[in-house]
């Protein structure tokens, strides 16, 4: 007899192995069951039909038959690795927040780059803003800072959120385009919302077609808050510096390469991590007052602007690196959940309306998406640089029950159980607040073209013209007339050169007039 023979001399009647028994674990149901016959579904009769009481394969299907959640509303396409921060100053004087207590200290750090508008099997070179999450599991828990490639957003107010989205993701009825921005409903929107006009800069330049994600900055975009032991609020932005420098693709290489190798950025960074050249980014802060901020006469709060680099230079305080690809897509890429809310004690925020509307929405979407509030067990989401002990139970999918014995309370008199920790434990930033209950937008927040012309005309020659065949490319996209000329009614208040460029290359016979340089009030449409 062989060795082959030999294992299959249990063979079942009329069975068929494609894999012997012997060696590496044994197949079993979901409820543990040893299976004898993964590939025969159990008939009556040869062929005969399939009995209802086939419980191996049932329960397979079954699997199989839930295996998809919900892709994220945005940001679908995504990929995922480890790594490790290190601090490099010491900033304790500024902020208690864990990571940033001494130098050298280090912080386990899971990232996930994605594009916005793409679903999750869109091209990887999409001319798209790029987020750039981080989760710092620190020794007082998670925290993520949830940021983009690009500095500045689309939109002031949370509220607008989903408009923007449905506007730039497929039109409702074609259900194209998939991962472009070239279409109607996207710039007719932007048209009329003059405040997206820095951001769409932004987005027509190279830096909305990053070579890899190795090669891109990442921005906290929103002006956060550091608090001190001693309660004091510094006002932060972060920032994230490739060590390979800024790098990025052509639109005509970008298109070449969509066709050719649609995974190329999660393939290039996977095969860094995996082949020893672990991509790098300093983690760099501008760190200010409100004096300073006063001195603007745009508002620190307005998530449309940024603070100049070359009026506060950002300062490195520490480096990641990116060291360690995931062992399962699903498991972490996919079921990993960023939220702006995961701040840690020495870490606030500010009246952005914009951060304050993402500190709902992230939390809310992940319910859906995870389908359980229990998705903090998910081990991607536990935090890992300190325990965790709370109250909370039950609830879909709980996984563990930390409570030990009949108490689930607090305060409770028996003694036991996690207690709150009023030194220690997370207090919020003591702002005074004060105001009328309205609706209604701060004039700081009214200019939207100043930040739009200084980075256009920051560009070199080959940058801008690169705008402007993205923005003729785009507009050539829309079918309504309209919709071009508004566009070029706002790039007249940002450069009159790129306006005519445009308008020209478009085609448009009649230069309309700059659009109104700052948008009316509701105030003013009633006087
Ligand atoms: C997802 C960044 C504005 C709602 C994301 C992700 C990033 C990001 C990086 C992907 C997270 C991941 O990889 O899992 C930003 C930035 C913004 C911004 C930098 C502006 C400065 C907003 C606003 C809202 C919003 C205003 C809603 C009001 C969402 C939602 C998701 C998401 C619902 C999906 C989250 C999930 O399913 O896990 N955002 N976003 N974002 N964002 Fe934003």
């Amino acid at each position: 007899q062989t060795d082959a023979e030999h294992k299959f001399s249990d063979q079942p009647e009329g069975g068929e192995y494609h894999q012997h028994a012997e060696g590496g674990e044994r197949l079993t149901t979901a409820q543990g069951v040893t299976i004898a016959d993964n590939q025969n579904s159990l008939r009556a009769g040869a062929p005969g039909p399939t009995l209802l009481e086939d419980f191996v394969m049932r329960e397979k299907i079954f699997h199989f038959d839930h295996e998809r959640i919900p892709e994220r509303v945005v940001h679908a396409r995504g990929f995922g690795a480890h790594g490790t921060f290190e601090c490099t100053k010491d900033l304790s004087d500024i902020t208690r927040a864990a990571p940033f207590q001494e130098v050298s200290k280090t912080t386990e750090t899971f990232v996930r780059f994605s594009t916005v508008a793409g679903s999750k099997g869109s091209p990887d070179l999409a001319r798209d803003v790029r987020g750039f999450a981080t989760k710092f599991y620190t020794d007082e828990g998670n925290w993520d800072l949830v940021g983009n490639n690009i500095p500045v957003f689309f939109i002031q107010d949370a509220i607008k959120f989903p408009d923007l989205i449905h506007a730039a993701k497929p039109e409702p009825d074609t259900g194209y385009p998939q991962a472009q921005t070239a279409h109607d409903n996207f710039w007719d929107y932007i048209s009329l919302t003059p405040e997206s006009m820095h951001m769409i800069m932004w987005v027509m330049s190279d830096r909305a077609i990053p070579r890899s994600f190795s090669t891109m900055e990442g921005f906290g975009v929103h002006t956060f808050r550091f608090v001190n032991r001693e309660g004091k609020s510094t006002f932060v932005k972060f920032f994230w510096k490739p060590h390979m420098g800024l790098q990025s693709k052509t639109w005509n290489e970008a298109l070449k390469t969509n066709g050719a190798d649609p995974d190329r950025h999660r393939r290039i960074t996977w095969e860094e991590i995996t082949g020893g050249m672990p991509p790098k980014w300093d983690l760099c802060v501008q760190l200010f007052d409100q004096d300073f901020a006063d001195r603007f006469d745009f508002d620190v709060l307005d998530p449309t602007k940024i603070i100049p680099e070359e009026d506060l230079p950002p300062e490195k305080v520490g480096t990641m690196t990116l060291d360690r690809v995931v062992d399962n897509f699903f498991a972490e890429t996919e079921q990993v959940a960023f939220c702006t809310q995961n701040v840690v004690p020495g870490i606030d925020f500010t009246d952005d309306p914009l951060l304050q509307g993402r500190n709902f929405s992230y939390l809310d979407t992940q319910l859906k998406r995870l389908g359980s509030p229990n998705f903090t067990k998910i081990p991607v989401n536990a935090p890992k640089g300190c325990p965790v002990a709370n109250y909370q139970q039950d609830g879909h999918m709980q996984t563990e029950q930390h409570i030990p014995g009949r108490i689930n309370y607090e305060p409770n008199g028996w003694g036991e159980g996690p207690r709150e920790d009023p030194l220690e434990g997370y207090t919020s930033f003591p702002q005074t607040v004060q105001g009328e209950k309205r609706r209604l937008r701060p004039e700081s927040f009214n200019d939207h073209y100043s930040q739009a012309r200084q980075f256009y005309i920051s560009q070199t020659d080959v940058e801008q013209n690169h705008i402007r065949d993205a923005l003729v490319f785009e507009l050539s996209k829309c079918e309504m007339e309209a919709v071009r000329v508004r566009v070029v009614s706002h790039l007249l208040n940002i450069d009159e050169g790129l306006a005519r460029g445009v308008a020209d290359l478009l085609g448009i016979p009649a230069m309309p007039k700059p659009a109104p340089a700052a948008q009316p009030t509701r105030q003013d449409l009633k006087e």
